[in-house]
């Protein structure tokens, strides 16, 4: 019945009678003629109905409204010179209906105008309670599309190039080692028991390297109840693989060509290969951080060793316990940023106290290299320390020098913090640059000290370094992660897979074998069965096509998303449930409504 879409139709189809359906996007009269946008998922084009031309449809188009569904039969025409709209991919035509039929109607008032002109301006919370109207907005649609675009291309290559098979595993399932909290489900049938949703389907994976499966891939579901961010949300989905026998050097290859297919495919994008690589170690120095924004510089300076014995104790005290001293160097900085903004309550300041700090030192260059700061600062450092920190940093007259003073961690936390405000608001990033980025040789552990132990920082099967096996506290691991335009899309390792190290890995986490048989038993036993020595990588696919769309939101390229507050606005999820069931599964909740009180 129907022969096109209407985002499709073009100067080819001109005088072709065309069948459509879709929504009014918009009517107009005009002096007697009215135009009718027609849109379906693919985008719009102009309908025309003229009492002369197209008298049997007249009447019916004058009866439309927008979000009306109907279906319409017309003839394609070039549109006038006049009426001819180069930003709209129909642009160069119109069909004059010969029959509208109207499908139907919209009987409530609509919560907002779907059509792009007043679309953007539509809140989110609106937009989310009716995701139905929302989705049929053209960057929605357009969003999704680009989705879909992206996961078949991936399924093309891993498939057709690559010899992976897609396998699904459970959801409900034991708790998996990605450490955030899981989403429990009780069970009525093991009354008292509790499966959890899967964190990632992490353990499954290897257990299907250890079943011979040698590739696979997953579009996989994740849940995990953590903080939500604009880039977070409480189930999302993995582009998850796992593969045997390859080494590191074989898997990010592989994964730099997937990257690169579905660049091509869906964006006729070349990127270059391979990939730049940087260290874990040499990615904290640099930028404060291990998922570095590289499309601008602003690079980090250690000058620790210049200004430990200066006179200036914040500097000489940070040193003295442990800690660093590093400087974020602002080329032009002196005009661009005023004290005001570094000093206590300034935007700056404001910043480096977000991330832990108790505020900013700065100096300014001046002509003659003179240095222009606070009193402390300035008699306190020798003239030799001066100069030191000048060459160190590279800064001529008119550089701003941003310096962090404290616990390494924290410094690099508020540089990093500091940097990509800075990177935003001088205009120093080209939004249309794709940077892509390993990070590779991460710790295999961080210090948690709350708990007072070392836990894994990717998970506990992440293999490290041979070399580094004899001291695994302080050891490299054979870790990676992808990082775009600053942000972690993906992220994997080879996996341990001789009995002693992973013994020795348990053992360094302080988990007992009775712990680790209890959490982990079943995957530690197959791996007595003839492991092969396997690895993977898992890509988070809302993120992926979030840049790619130039979204800010993965909720913009979900579906159905969640709320900051985990919720749905649009099923009221999460809900009470009914009292029988949770006497069925002899479930009581012991929550009690905090009383507001005035
Ligand atoms: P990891 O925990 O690094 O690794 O997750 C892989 C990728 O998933 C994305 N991601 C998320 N996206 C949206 N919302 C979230 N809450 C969220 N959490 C993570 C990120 C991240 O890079 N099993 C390992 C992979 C492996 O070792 O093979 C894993 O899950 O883009």
């Amino acid at each position: 019945m129907r022969t096109h879409y209407c985002g499709e139709l073009r100067a080819v189809d001109i005088d072709k009678t065309v069948t459509l359906f879709g929504w009014v996007d918009r009517r107009r009269d005009h002096g007697g003629v009215i135009f009718i946008d027609l849109r379906d998922r693919t985008g719009t084009v102009q309908i025309v109905s003229d009492p002369q031309r197209t008298p049997d449809s007249y009447d019916d188009a004058g009866q439309l409204r927008s979000e009306y569904v109907v279906k319409i039969v017309g003839k394609v025409f070039s549109r006038p010179e006049a009426s001819l709209n180069s930003k709209l991919p129909t642009g160069e035509v119109e069909i004059y209906a010969d029959s509208i039929e109207l499908l139907n109607t919209v009987s409530k008032q609509l919560p907002f105008q779907v059509c792009t002109t007043e679309y953007e301006t539509v809140r989110e919370d609106l937009r989310l309670r009716y995701r139905y109207l929302d989705l049929r907005s053209d960057r929605m649609a357009k969003n999704l599309q680009l989705r879909h675009q992206v996961v078949k291309a991936v399924r093309r290559f891993l498939e057709d190039e690559a010899n992976f098979m897609e396998v699904e595993t459970p959801i409900l399932t034991r708790s998996t080692p990605e450490g955030a909290r899981d989403y429990v489900v009780p069970s009525r049938v093991n009354l008292g028991q509790w499966y959890a949703l899967p964190q990632s389907p992490q353990l499954f994976k290897q257990l299907l390297m250890v079943s011979g499966c040698d590739r696979y891939y997953q579009v996989a579901r994740c849940f995990r109840d953590e903080d939500l961010r604009a880039d977070r949300q409480p189930e999302f989905t993995q582009l998850d693989m796992e593969m045997s026998f390859m080494s590191v050097e074989e898997i990010l290859e592989l994964n730099e060509a997937l990257v690169c297919h579905i660049f091509k495919t869906v964006k006729n994008v070349d990127l270059p290969r391979p990939f730049p690589r940087i260290t874990y170690a040499e990615s904290m120095a640099k930028y404060g951080s291990d998922r570095p924004d590289t499309r601008f510089g602003l690079e980090l300076v250690d000058v620790s060793d210049i200004v430990k014995d200066s006179g200036f104790k914040v500097f000489s005290g940070a040193v003295a316990s442990g800690g660093v001293v590093k400087v974020l160097p602002i080329p032009e900085g002196n005009d661009a940023i005023s004290n005001v903004r570094i000093k206590p309550k300034g935007d700056i300041f404001n910043e480096a106290v977000a991330a832990g700090a108790k505020g900013i030192a700065y100096i300014r260059v001046r002509e003659n290299n003179e240095i222009d700061t606070i009193g402390a600062i300035k008699d306190n450092l020798t003239a030799e320390q001066k100069q030191e920190l000048l060459a160190r940093t590279g800064a001529k007259p008119g550089h701003l020098l941003l310096f962090g003073a404290g616990d390494t961690a924290t410094v690099n936390k508020t540089l990093d913090r500091v940097r990509l405000l800075m990177g935003k608001e001088l205009g120093l990033i080209n939004e249309d640059q794709l940077n892509f980025l390993w990070v590779t040789e991460f710790p295999m552990f961080e210090y948690n000290a709350d708990e007072k132990r070392l836990e894994a920082l990717h998970h506990p099967f992440t293999a490290p370094f041979p070399e580094d096996e004899h001291d695994l506290a302080t050891a490299r691991a054979q870790a990676y992660d992808l990082v775009y335009n600053g942000i972690e899309v993906g992220g994997g390792s080879l996996r341990i897979y001789q009995k002693e190290v992973q013994a020795k890995v348990f053992e360094t986490i302080g988990l007992s074998t009775e712990e680790a048989n209890d959490k982990f038993g079943f995957l530690l036993e197959a791996f007595e069965y003839g492991t092969p020595p396997h690895g993977g990588i898992a890509f988070g696919l809302d993120r992926l096509v979030m840049l790619m769309a130039k979204e800010e939101s993965i909720r913009d390229v979900i579906a159905f998303p969640k709320t900051q507050q985990a919720g749905c606005l649009l099923t009221s999820a999460p809900s009470e449930v009914e009292n029988k069931q949770l006497k069925e599964l002899e479930v009581k909740s012991t929550y009690v409504p905090k009383v507001k009180s005035d």
